[in-house]
């Protein structure tokens, strides 16, 4: 079987990275972690990627004039490096339509919240001040717009009375590392196809793209 070569895009601590290139290390996982791309000269993932002999490159966007000369070179990385997916995994940079486009349907996205709710920053503490009683994460092919495009899986989490945005984050960051490599698998192994606004998963309802887990604490 060959792997697709993916390359997950970081500027941070980089833990949805982590979960990507654990699960990758699976003989049957159907992508490869290839590359780790950071957009930060010190984003703490880029040492836990090296730690795991994995190619890392920082593209600095504060070293070029405009945004497309940044992506010019984030793609010429990317094509260097012989890369088929893309993971965006805390990466935060807007991208233009032209980057976008020419990843269509092969650039991933993990986001907090369960879309098309709570696009955007401040996730958590809005759907607190909100009173909604599930929240969740949401990966999603990537699309010119915003935290939209097709969505490939996500997980609810129940919100409780005490949460506070750090400890609903934090269950549904748990959240993300099932779904991000469940969603990259997906994608990779051709189960996962765009159909318009959405994605069509081969053989559902088989598990995956939808996920209640147990620690989640929703009732059944
Ligand atoms: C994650 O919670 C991810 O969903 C969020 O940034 C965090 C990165 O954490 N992304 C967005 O908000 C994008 N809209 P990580 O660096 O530990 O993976």
């Amino acid at each position: 079987m060959s792997r697709q070569r993916t390359a997950v895009l970081i500027s941070g601590r980089g833990s949805n990275m982590r979960s990507l290139v654990a699960a990758a290390k699976a003989e049957d996982f159907p992508a490869e972690v290839a590359l780790v791309l950071s957009n930060v000269a010190d984003a703490a993932g880029l040492d836990f990627a090296r730690s795991e002999g994995i190619a890392t490159k920082v593209v600095d966007h504060k070293a070029f004039d405009s945004r497309e000369t940044f992506e010019r070179a984030v793609q010429a990385v990317l094509e260097a490096h012989g890369i088929e997916l893309v993971c965006l995994a805390g990466f935060m940079r807007l991208l233009s339509p032209w980057f976008v486009e020419s990843w269509r349907d092969r650039m991933l996205n993990v986001h907090p919240a369960l879309l098309p709710s709570y696009r955007g920053l401040h996730t958590h503490e809005r759907a607190l001040a909100d009173g909604v009683k599930i929240h969740g994460a949401t990966v999603h092919f990537v699309v010119p717009e915003m935290d939209a495009g097709p969505i490939i899986a996500q997980a609810a989490v129940a919100v409780r009375g005490d949460d506070t945005p750090q400890t609903l984050g934090a269950r549904v960051l748990e959240q993300e590392h099932v779904i991000y490599p469940r969603a990259l698998a997906l994608v990779a192994s051709g189960a996962a196809r765009v159909d318009g606004a959405r994605v069509v998963v081969a053989g559902e309802p088989a598990p995956g793209a939808a996920l209640v887990s147990p620690g989640a604490g929703l009732a059944h």
